[in-house]
């Protein structure tokens, strides 16, 4: 895994985020973020934190200690594969202002090695074509097709 630049750190996401908002400005990169009360944000980083063998909500801070690249990785415990497990990459979203120092690069290749520690046997990701090359640089490999039901 390449090194942070100097002065960034990578960690865990903690309630402590819900105050400066970096969290949420970030992750509006990528999506909809919508209205997320306090109360509803504690809660759900408690339900997180209770499954810390499940959920690992990443983020990186800069060297003035903001947040500015996010990502997820949930591991699925399965039946198959003898009671194997699979890692899903999620939510990976890097600040415009950040963006090509490699952070992707380290978030992606950080949650792969916690995949590898944690015993999974793959870890996979869905994403649009234009950051196919990304993940490519990241040591992924295209593998079957994308699909979804929406609500
Ligand atoms: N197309 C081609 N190459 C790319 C792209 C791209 N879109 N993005 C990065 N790369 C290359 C870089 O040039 C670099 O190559 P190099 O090693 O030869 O110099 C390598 O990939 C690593 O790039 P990083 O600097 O680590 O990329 P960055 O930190 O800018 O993050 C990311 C890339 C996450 C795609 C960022 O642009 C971003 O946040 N985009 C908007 C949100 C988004 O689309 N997130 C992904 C959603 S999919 C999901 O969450 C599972």
């Amino acid at each position: 895994v390449p090194a942070l630049p100097q002065g960034y750190n990578l960690r865990r996401v903690g309630k402590e985020d819900f105050q400066d908002k970096n969290l949420f400005k970030t992750l509006s990169i990528l999506t909809t973020v919508g209205d997320i009360p306090e109360p509803k944000f504690h809660a759900l980083i408690e339900y997180w934190n209770d499954r810390k063998e499940i959920y690992n909500p990443m983020v990186i801070t800069n060297a003035e200690n903001v947040i500015i690249a996010t990502g997820m990785l949930f591991v699925e415990h399965k039946l198959i594969h003898g009671g194997g497990k699979v890692g899903h990459i999620e939510d990976i979203s890097v600040n415009p202002s950040e963006q090509g120092k490699k952070l992707g690069l380290i978030m992606i290749r950080n949650l792969i090695q916690i995949a590898q520690t944690e015993g999974c046997y793959k870890v996979i990701l869905d994403c649009d074509e234009k950051n196919v090359r990304f993940y490519e640089k990241c040591g992924m490999k295209i593998e079957g097709v994308e699909m979804g039901y929406r609500f």
